[in-house]
């Protein structure tokens, strides 16, 4: 059975879907993408995560305001239902005055409909200052991947009780400040549904279980396009890279061989 959203997916419809339904979010960088999406999910990140998918970066710190900016446009463009979240990259939202001037930048220049921050209780107060100024927030606590530097790596969270209870501490302080819904990424599957429980807007998991009120994958991770590594919270729902070597070689065969461009591809 073939899920299909044929209405327009707003803020308000996604925070209405906690405990009713999942939530479904994917990456996309492009308008090609964003259409194959499109009507599928319910919203679409056009996340940093551009940056080492498709940038060849080691990390996600590298990508500047203007580059997603860019993608975020051709996003959009895809897009017609699902809600386009844009997520901030790494030195935009410092402090309060820097985040609304830039976080009014990504409004201006594409119709995005929210932006996304990483952060807990240290970033709430840059998330009030936004949403008092009408910008939809979307929250990131746990494995935060813009800290990976200085953090010394990708570290799954929640494992202590501190850890547990700063998790919580974080996810009602975004809330509190006015996140629409808030990303759970890289926690222990038991505080991600606990945290779950204790929150009136939805979290979207990542590698962080199965409670969650939806999950959000990089969608060059999901359809096996990413072929570097593969973390443990991904599923390949397709052996992309392999399929696109197959038809690449079929292709490269067929013009060495002269059986491509035959009749039906000529114009006599
Ligand atoms: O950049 C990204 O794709 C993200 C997701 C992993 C949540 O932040």
């Amino acid at each position: 059975m073939s899920i299909i959203i044929n209405t327009k997916r707003t803020i308000n419809k996604i925070k209405s879907m906690k405990n009713q339904e999942k939530i479904t979010m994917i990456t996309a960088y492009d308008t090609l993408f964003a259409k194959l999406f499109d009507n599928h999910v319910d919203m679409i990140l056009v996340g940093d995560s551009l940056s080492m998918s498709f940038g060849g970066d080691e990390d996600t710190l590298q990508i500047g305001l203007n580059e997603m900016i860019y993608h975020t446009k051709a996003v959009c463009k895809g897009a017609k239902n699902s809600l386009v979240v844009f997520d901030m990259p790494y030195g935009t939202y410092v402090n309060e005055k820097i985040a609304l001037k830039n976080a009014i930048k990504v409004y201006k220049n594409t119709p995005a409909h929210a932006v996304k921050i990483e952060g807990g209780e240290d970033k709430a107060h840059i998330i009030k200052t936004l949403t008092q100024n009408g910008i939809a927030v979307m929250a990131h606590i746990g494995l935060l991947p813009q800290s990976v530097r200085g953090d010394g790596g990708y570290k799954v969270k929640g494992k202590s009780e501190d850890e547990a209870k700063k998790l919580l501490k974080d996810a009602l302080a975004v809330q509190k400040a006015g996140a629409f819904c808030v990303v759970v990424e890289g926690v222990k599957s038991e505080v991600a549904t606990l945290i779950t429980k204790k929150l009136d807007i939805p979290t979207i998991g990542i590698g962080a279980g199965a409670g969650t009120d939806g999950q959000v994958l990089v969608w060059s991770d999901a359809f096996g396009f990413f072929e570097d590594f593969k973390p443990k919270f991904v599923k390949r729902y397709l052996d992309g890279g392999k399929l696109i070597k197959e038809a690449l070689q079929t292709y490269v065969k067929e013009v060495k061989d002269g059986s491509f461009p035959n009749e039906k591809h000529s114009y006599n």
